[in-house]
Parts: C-alpha cells; structure tokens; sequence
C-alpha cells in the first residue's frame, strides 16, 4: 500500500438509523485510553464494574451477566449454541429480521425449529406461543425478539415467560435494540436468558454483546450431555474468565470494555426511569410531526417502539431517493427497509444519544424539504409545530 492513503476522516453524520447511535465524547474518550493486559489486576478490577453495570441495565441479579465479544449476533449465537442441544425443539417467533436469523442459527445447531409467525410489523400473540407449545414435545426453549429493529415492533414478553415456565422450557429474549431505551427488566419478567447489542440505546459502538444468563439457563449448561459446537462462544470456558478463576480464553477487547463501561456509566448517572422516559418523549414528538407531514408508522398500533420507527413511504415517492438526500445534503442517516419491507419503509432510530430533541426537529425538517423535492404538497413547518407541541405540552 503507498502513502496516497491518508487518515481517515469520517464525514459529518448524525446517526438516526437502526444502529449504530451516537456516541458521547466521553465513551470516545474512553476507548482512547492506554491499553491494559488482560490479566492486569487492573482490568480485572474494572470487570467486575462492567458487570455490576450491565446487571443494573439487565434489570437481574445473575451472576453470568458478562459481555460476549462480538455484536448483538454474537451474543444471539452464543445464546442458542449454549442453551440448545442436537434434537432439542426451539419455539421462536419470527415477524422479522432478528426472529428469522435466530432460527437459521438454531437450525445450524441441530435443533428441531418451531417458528410462530406473525405477519412484518405485527408481535406474535401469546395465544400462538401457547398453541406452539401445546403441540411440541419437550419444548427446551422459547425465545422472542422484544424490539425487533426490522418493523418496530415491541413484543411483550410477560405471557411468554409465564408459558415457557410452565411448558418446563427456558425463556430467551434478544434486547439488542430495546435495553436501555424500554425496560427489560430480567428477573421481574422471569426471562432466564438475553442478549444485547452495545450499539443502539447503550449508544456504545459496535463490537460487544452483553448476555445474561439466569439459574435455570446455568442449570442447562452444566447438564449439556454435548460440547458446545462453538469453542469462542463456549460459556462455560468463557465463565472461567470472566469468573473468580480468571483463565486466559482469549484476548478481551480491551477497549470496547473501556468504552462499554463508560457508556454504562452514562445509563446509570441519567437513570433508566429517566432514560426510558426521555425516549417515550421523543418517539411521541416524532411521531406528531411524521403524523402532520401525512406520514404514518408501520407497525402495529399499541406495540410501537420508542426507539425504532418504521415509517410508511407514501405511494409514489421513491424511498432511495429520500434516504440519499437526507445522508447527502442533510448528513442525517436513517435506514431502508429489510426483506418484504424494502422499499416501503423508512427506519428512524431515535437510540440512545441520538434521542433528543434536536435530533426530531433536524429530520422532520430535512424529511420535508426531501418530500418537497418529490413534488410532495406539504405545508411548510406543518411536522416541527407538531412535534413542537408535544414538547410544550
Ligand atoms: C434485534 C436485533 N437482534 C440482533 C441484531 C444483530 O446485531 P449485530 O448486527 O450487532 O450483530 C440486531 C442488529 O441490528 C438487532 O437489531
């Protein structure tokens, strides 16, 4: 390589899609410290802080509450392999992106799949899971996304618990998008096993995943009569790291560690009351103005996230063009739709750092101008006076 290639200098942006989110200065910060070894009484010292932090987030008392290195698929992958045996059956709603990917990750693993669907945008009913679990024999595990970042959809999770439990199966949630923006709350919910993602409402960047493991899930570990087909993602060998024994496994990224904590910091300083609050506020602020520009949300009403909207592309705009724009003369990322929603929706993640108000009034006024530029009727301000409203309200 010659010296043409200079020091990259990233543009301008501000991150409004489905992850990653804003990032404070101070888990900036964080992440340029000197490096520490791995075994450093030091870091170790600072593990057991990440941990307390994440098991604040996590809403849980577990003690297998650790980040798994890698994004929000890893932890989903280290989950499934950990918790799932060859022939096992796992009952899993799928309505989107993360529900599908945590089937084909399960069937990869040997298991009998059971997949409750329910249409894009929709949640999956408790009636279903029930109904699923009536007719599976030995169900081991039941898992649902509760904020599926492909539609916007905020699945309730309590039903769900209670019926696992009662079918003798273990519960699974993946909160890669939701922990942090909407409470998770792990051991009230009766969930025995999560997983996260770092970079949507932690408002860390990608590259850790936190998972949490309860009681009953430890219990399943210890009785697997197979290995786990993965030796990174192994949670028994992890624990021994991540435990009192402090056993090399592999090199932890030490800097995602520092910026992880810094970022956890943040959460607990405002206060999740306060933080899930903050992003109900600017979800309905956004919403107001998207519902003043003629625009409408995609999913379900009554199960809408706070954190993710996925918003209906009016029939005759062309949905790219409005998501360029928005990046080009805007510097303002959103996202596109995935799989039967491409082309239909516009994805706005108000995650994290990047919910706030200026982040609402900065996109509804560049959405407008983008519409305008379409040949879209619009009355000018007509979005910012609403959203405006519901913050004087
Ligand atoms: C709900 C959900 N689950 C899992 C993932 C996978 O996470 P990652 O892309 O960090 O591997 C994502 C990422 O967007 C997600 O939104």
């Amino acid at each position: 390589m010659s010296a043409t290639v200079g020091e990259f200098r990233p543009p301008a942006r501000l991150l409004l899609g489905p992850g990653p989110s804003e990032v404070h200065p101070r888990v900036l910060r964080a992440m340029s410290a000197p490096l520490l070894g791995h075994l450093d009484p030091a870091f170790i010292a600072m593990m057991e802080e990440v941990k307390a932090l994440l098991r604040m987030v996590f809403g849980t008392a577990n003690d297998l509450t650790i980040p798994i290195s890698g994004t929000g698929s890893a932890g989903m992958e280290a989950c499934l392999v950990n918790l799932l045996e060859p022939g096992d059956a796992f009952v899993v709603g799928v309505n989107g992106v993360f529900g599908t990917r945590m089937a084909e990750v399960a069937e990869r693993a040997g298991a009998r799949v059971v997949r409750v669907e329910a249409p894009w945008g929709q949640i999956i009913r408790a009636e279903q899971i029930e109904a699923a679990l009536e007719n599976c024999e030995r169900p081991k595990l039941v898992a649902l996304v509760h904020a599926e970042t492909s539609t916007g959809a905020w699945q309730p999770l309590a039903d769900a618990a209670r019926l696992a439990r009662a079918h003798g199966a273990l519960f699974l949630v993946d909160c890669v998008t939701s922990l942090g923006g909407v409470p998770v709350d792990v051991d009230a919910t009766g969930i025995d096993a999560a997983y996260s993602g770092t970079q949507k409402c932690l408002s860390c960047p990608p590259g850790l995943s936190p998972v949490t493991f309860g009681p009953r899930a430890v219990e399943v570990l210890t009785r697997r009569k197979t290995r786990v087909q993965s030796w990174y993602l192994d949670l028994s060998l992890l624990a021994k790291y991540w435990g009192e024994e402090r056993v090399y496994h592999h090199t932890a990224p030490i800097s995602m560690n520092y910026a992880l904590r810094e970022a956890l910091r943040l959460v607990d300083e405002e206060g999740l009351p306060a933080r899930y609050k903050r992003h109900a506020l600017h979800h309905r602020a956004l919403a107001a103005g998207l519902g003043a520009m003629g625009l409408s949300l995609a999913s379900q009403e009554g199960h809408r996230l706070p954190m993710l909207n996925a918003v209906a592309v009016p029939d005759g705009v062309a949905e790219d063009k409005v998501r360029i724009c928005l990046l080009e003369r805007h510097g303002i990322e959103i996202g596109a739709g995935l799989g039967p929603m491409k082309g239909k929706v516009w994805r706005i993640g108000l995650m994290g750092e990047s919910s706030r108000r200026a982040s609402v009034l900065l996109v509804l006024s560049a959405l407008e101008q983008a519409l305008q530029a379409q040949g879209r009727a619009l009355a000018a301000g007509a979005g910012l006076a609403a959203a405006a409203g519901v913050y004087e309200s």
